[in-house]
C-alpha cells in the first residue's frame, strides 16, 4: 500500500519551485520558457542542463539525466522516494496524507515510535556523559589516542555507558517508560536473579542509526581488557536487525550519492577514521557477513561498491557473497586490496587519506581479483603447472561477458602471467566456451565494468538505466491509456535485462489489470509486477514526463547499437544511426521546450 495519497503527493509536486529546488545545486539562467545552467549531476564546462518550471521537468542532454522534483531530490539528497516526497512536502509548505491505517497497524506504529524516542533520549545521555562525567575520562582519552578527533566523534554522536547498574533503567522509568520498553528498545535486561537492569555499562558506545538517522541500537565497545566481549550489540529486537545495519549510512548517502560510489569496511573506527580523514561516502558491516538487505541498501545508495574487507578470510568471504548477488542487483562491485594485516583506520591514520585513495583507485572487478587470487597460488613455473592454471581460471574468466573491457584485460592479463600470446587464452576459453561460460553470447548491452577507466559520471552506471526502465514502465502502468501506444513502440533492445523484458511482454497483455493475472509459476515476474504497480501509485506523471522516459530509453537503445556498428565498422549503419540519434535529441529538446 503506498504510504501517502496519491492526491497529496500530486498536490506536493504541483507546489514545487523547480527553479528554487534545483536553482539551490546549480546556477540557473533564464532562456525563453526554459531555464538552464552546468548540469548537477556530471562535470562539464558549458551549461546542457535545463529545467521546464512549468511541467516540473528537468533534462540534461550532456549526461542524459532527467526526471521531476521527487527524481531530483533522490538523486541530490541520495534519498528514496519517501524521504523524497516529504522533503518536498516540508519544504514547499504541503502537507502529505497518509493512506488509512488500520486500528493494530497504527498501534504497532505507536510503539514503534515511542521505543525510538526512547533510544533517541538514550543516544544523547551516552553522548553527554561521555564529554561531561568525570568516569569517561578513561573512554575520552582512548579515543584520542586512537587518533579520533571531537568533531567526528560528536557526528557520530558517540557515547559512553556508565558503569553503574541501572542509570538508564531509572531515567527512563522517571519519564513514564515501563521496565517491558527498556528491554523491547534493548536498552535493559533480566539477570539470572531475576533484577533488571542496563544492558550496556562501562562501554563506549556508537549509535547504529537507519539511513534517516534514527538510531535504532548501539555497538558497545569495552574499554578494558578483561571485558568481554570486545563489542557488545543490541539484540535483535523489534527496531534493531543486525543483517540490515549499515554502520554510517546515514552519514555516507548524500556524499556517496554525489560521488557515485560507496565503500564498505568492516568496522565502527574504520568508518570515523575515513569519515575525519576527508572519505565521508563510507559504512561498515560491523564484522559480518553481507546479507541480501545490505547490499539492496547499499545499491539504492550508489552505483559502484568498493568493499575494503581485512585480507583475512572471513573478509573475503563476505566479499565474495556480496559478488555473487551485486550483479542482479545492478551493483558494480569493486575489490580494494588492503595490505596484510591493516584496517582502514590504521591506514588513513598512519599514512593519510591519499594511501586510502590511491588504493581504491587500484581497485579490480571481483573476476579478475579472483583470477589474481588463484594465479597468484599456481605454479607458474612448468608447463603443465602453467595449463593448470588456465584451466582454473577458464570459468572465471568465461564468466565475464565476451566483448567487454573486463573481459579483454582479463585475457591480457591471464596471458602476461602465463607467458602465452592472448589469442592462446582465447582460444583455450571458446573451445570450452560452452561448459565454461554458458552459450558464448554476443552482449553489448552488458555495463562496462572495467576496472581503472570509471566513467566521469556514474550516468552511465546500471543502476541509472535500471531506475529509468522501472520509472518508464511504472508511469505507463500509471496512464495506462497512453501508456498503451508507448508500450507498444517499446522492444526488448530498449530495456537491458531479461527479467524487464519479461515485465514488458506480460505488460503488453496486463496493461490495465496489472495484479489480477499474476503468473504462478513465475515468482520474479509476479515480485516485478507488484513492485512496478506500486511505483506507478506512488509516483504522478505526465504526458511529457511519459515522452521524456520514451526518448531516454530510445536514445540508449540508439548509443547500444551505435557502439555495434562501430564494433563492425558498419559506416552506413553508423552514419544511418548518427542521423536517428539527432532526431531524438530534438524530439527531447522539444519536450524541455527549449528551441532547436
Ligand atoms: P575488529 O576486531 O577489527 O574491531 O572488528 P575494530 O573496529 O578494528 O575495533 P578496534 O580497533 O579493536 O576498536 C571489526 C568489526 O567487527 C565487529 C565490530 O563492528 C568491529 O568494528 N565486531 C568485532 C563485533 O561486532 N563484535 C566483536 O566482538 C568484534
Ligand atoms: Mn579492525
Amino acid at each position: 500500500m503506498a504510504l501517502y495519497t496519491r492526491e497529496s503527493v500530486e498536490r506536493v509536486k504541483e507546489a514545487v519551485d523547480m527553479v528554487s529546488l534545483v536553482g539551490a545545486r546549480t546556477d540557473l539562467r533564464r532562456v525563453g520558457a526554459r531555464h538552464t545552467g552546468l548540469c548537477p549531476f556530471h562535470d562539464e564546462r558549458t551549461p546542457s542542463f535545463s529545467v521546464n518550471a512549468e511541467m516540473g521537468l528537468y533534462h540534461c542532454f550532456g549526461c542524459g539525466e532527467s526526471g521531476d522534483a521527487i527524481r531530483f531530490v533522490e538523486r541530490t539528497e541520495g534519498a528514496d522516494f519517501k524521504e523524497a516526497v516529504e522533503f518536498l512536502s516540508e519544504r514547499f509548505g504541503v502537507e502529505l496524507q497518509a493512506e488509512r491505517e488500520d486500528p493494530r497497524a497504527e498501534e504497532r506504529r505507536r510503539r514503534r515510535e515511542r521505543l525510538l524516542k526512547l533510544v533517541e533520549r538514550t543516544t544523547a545521555y551516552y553522548a553527554r556523559f561521555l564529554w561531561e562525567s568525570g568516569e569517561a575520562g578513561k573512554a575520552r582519552a582512548y579515543l584520542a589516542g586512537r587518533g579520533l578527533g571531537d568533531q567526528v566523534l560528536r557526528d557520530f554522536r558517540v557515547g559512553y555507558a556508565p558503569s553503574a547498574w541501572d542509570r538508564v533503567l531509572l531515567a527512563a522509568q522517571r519519564d513514564g517508560f515501563t521496565v517491558e520498553e527498556v528491554a523491547a528498545a534493548g536498552l535493559g535486561q533480566r539477570g539470572s536473579k531475576g533484577g533488571f537492569y542496563d544492558r550496556f555499562r562501562g562501554r563506549i558506545m556508537f549509535p547504529l542509526a537507519d539511513a534517516r538517522g534514527r538510531v535504532l541500537g548501539f555497538g558497545a565497545r569495552a574499554l578494558r581488557e578483561d571485558q568481554r566481549p570486545k563489542y557488545l550489540n543490541t539484540s535483535e529486537n523489534d527496531l534493531y536487525h543486525k543483517g540490515r545495519q549499515l554502520f554510517g549510512i546515514d552519514r555516507a548517502r548524500a556524499p556517496a550519492a554525489k560521488a557515485g560510489h560507496i565503500v564498505v569496511v568492516e568496522g565502527y573506527t574504520d568508518v570515523l577514521a575515513l569519515h575525519q580523514a576527508g572519505v565521508p561516502e563510507c559504512v561498515a558491516i560491523m564484522g559480518t557477513a553481507l546479507t541480501q538487505e545490505q547490499i539492496a541498501e547499499l545499491a539504492r545508495a550508489a552505483a559502484t561498491v568498493y568493499m575494503a574487507l581485512d585480507a583475512d578470510p572471513s573478509g573475503q568471504e563476505a566479499m565474495l557473497r556480496a559478488a555473487r548477488t551485486a550483479g542482479t542487483r545492478g551493483l558494480e562491485l569493486r575489490v580494494v586490496a588492503m595490505p596484510d594485516g591493516r584496517d582502514p583506520a590504521e591506514l588513513v591514520t598512519a599514512e593519510g587519506p591519499e594511501a586510502f585513495m590511491s588504493l581504491l583507485d587500484s581497485a579490480v572487478t571481483v573476476p579478475e581479483f579472483e583470477v589474481r587470487r588463484v594465479l597468484s597460488e599456481a605454479d607458474l613455473a612448468s608447463p603443465a603447472g602453467r595449463d593448470r592454471a588456465l584451466a582454473a581460471v577458464r570459468p572465471l574468466v568465461g564468466a565475464v561477458p565476451e566483448r567487454t573491457a573486463t573481459r579483454d584485460e582479463l585475457v591480457r592479463y591471464v596471458a602476461d602471467r602465463l607467458d602465452v600470446p592472448p589469442t592462446y587464452v582465447t582460444t583455450q576459453l571458446s573451445a570450452s566456451g560452452a561448459q565454461a561460460g554458458g552459450p558464448p553470447r554476443r552482449d553489448s548491452r552488458q555495463p562496462r565494468a572495467d576496472g581503472r577507466a570509471a566513467p566521469p559520471t556514474t550516468q552511465s552506471s546500471v543502476e541509472m538505466v535500471v531506475r529509468a526502465e522501472r520509472a518508464f514502465l511504472a508511469m505507463c502502468v500509471s496512464q495506462p491509456r497512453l501508456g498503451a501506444s508507448y508500450l507498444a513502440r517499446l522492444s526488448d533492445e530498449h530495456l537491458s535485462s531479461d527479467s524487464l523484458r519479461r515485465l514488458r511482454r506480460y505488460l503488453e497483455d496486463h496493461l490495465l489489470e496489472p495484479l489480477s493475472h499474476l503468473p504462478d509459476d513465475d515468482p520474479s515476474l509476479a515480485a516485478l509486477v507488484s513492485d512496478i504497480v506500486m511505483l506507478s501509485e506512488e509516483q504522478p506523471s505526465s504526458e511529457p514526463a511519459l515522452r521524456l522516459g520514451f526518448l531516454q530509453l530510445e536514445l540508449r537503445r540508439i548509443e547500444r547499437a551505435l557502439r555495434d556498428a562501430r564494433d563492425e565498422r558498419n559506416f552506413e549503419q553508423q552514419r544511418r544511426l548518427w542521423g536517428v540519434r539527432e532526431d531524438v535529441r530534438s524530439q527531447m529538446a522539444d519536450v524541455m521546450g527549449q528551441v532547436v
